[in-house]
């Protein structure tokens, strides 16, 4: 029997998850939720189902198995807790909120209710992270550099600081977290962010540019930095061990040693549709081992953003212990 699916929020990453699970067999979208309604109808159109204007009366009238939430980091209220309160298994889109407070009440939710759930940090189902895993492990990680040079996102709450958190919080979340994968648990953060010259942009209060000194529980060190100035550049991460050095974005590996370097590409088979494969069979066995990033790890990459940004706000290190 097919997973039935219902969806919170029908915007940009929504249809792309809509787009995947629609050639995914044992899974089946059958409704659709957004506070724009006309966006919940055309996913209705385009992939049968029902449209609703309210979660509250899909979880209630849908009959779902599952339920993906595609919501801005402002928007997550009680649309999870009241989804797995209802029994639902949960995929939440990252960042998966804004607060530590919000995130937790969640976690302590899902915990609670036993559901299957998943926090969509993709790149963990990209080959080249797992390369990077496999080739790093019992290493001694020196020194961790990751980047993301975005540039603008085209939705308005994006740059209102309020409403996404910033980049750190926001895009480099997929740094971070990739960091935490690789590096471990982060002790100590320090940053440094500035809106330097995107001054002019309609209702934009995030820093353009910042960069996040990072100290880890294993004693690695580590620095994120990113900037959305357009065109942006490029985002990946360098890690030095003590004889290997990898260097990866979500397509190109490169393992360096003291007798050559190594390069590989990863041809993709896109990592978000892995990542819903994987949710689904996870939802059909009930095997929570096959997800790569539960709940509860989207809430440890985000507690390294909201360290980031307090420290930005009060030009002091803060520790992770203090989140
Ligand atoms: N994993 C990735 O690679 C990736 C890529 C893009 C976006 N995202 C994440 O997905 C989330 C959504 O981003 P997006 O680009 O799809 O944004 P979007 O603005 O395109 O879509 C958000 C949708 O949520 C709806 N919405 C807002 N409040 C709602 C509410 N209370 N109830 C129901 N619907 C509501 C909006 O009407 C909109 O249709 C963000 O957290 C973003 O970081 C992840």
């Amino acid at each position: 029997m097919a997973v039935k699916i219902g969806f919170v929020g029908c915007g940009g990453i929504a249809n792309a998850h809509m787009n995947n699970l629609v050639k995914i067999p044992n899974a089946e979208m059958v409704a659709f939720s957004d506070i724009a309604m006309e966006k919940a109808e055309a996913a209705a159109e385009k992939f049968g189902g029902k449209a609703y204007g309210d979660y509250r009366e899909m979880y209630e009238k849908a009959g779902l198995d599952a339920v993906y939430v595609c919501l801005p980091p402002f928007a997550h209220e009680d649309q999870e807790l009241l989804a797995v309160q209802a029994g639902l298994n949960i995929f939440v889109e990252k960042p998966i909120a804004l607060s530590m407070e919000k995130a937790r009440e969640i976690e302590a939710a899902i915990a609670a209710a036993g559901v299957i759930n998943c926090s969509a940090y993709h790149w963990r189902t990209h080959d080249t992270a797992r390369w990077a895993l496999e080739a790093l492990e019992g290493e001694t990680i020196g020194l961790v550099l990751g980047w993301w040079m975005g540039g603008l996102p085209g939705v308005m709450w994006w740059r209102q600081q309020d409403m996404s958190g910033g980049q750190i919080l926001e895009q480099t979340t997929h740094i971070v977290d990739m960091a935490r994968y690789i590096a471990g648990e982060v002790e100590r953060v320090s940053a440094e962010m500035a809106l330097r010259v995107m001054t002019d942009v309609e209702k934009i209060s995030v820093p353009d540019v910042g960069t996040v000194n990072l100290r880890f529980e294993s004693g690695a060190i580590g620095n994120i930095t990113n900037s959305c100035i357009p065109p942006g550049w490029k985002n990946g991460l360098v890690i030095i061990g003590e004889k290997k050095t990898v260097i990866f974005d979500q397509f190109n590996f490169e393992l360096r040693t003291p007798s050559g370097t190594e390069t590989k590409t990863f041809q993709p088979i896109a990592a978000h549709f892995r990542e819903s494969v994987l949710f689904v069979d996870a939802v059909e066995k009930q095997d929570q081992s096959l997800i790569l990033s539960d709940y509860s790890n989207g809430v440890k990459s985000l507690a390294v953003s909201i360290a980031a940004n307090e420290s930005a706000a009060s030009g002091q290190p803060v520790m992770l212990s203090d989140i």
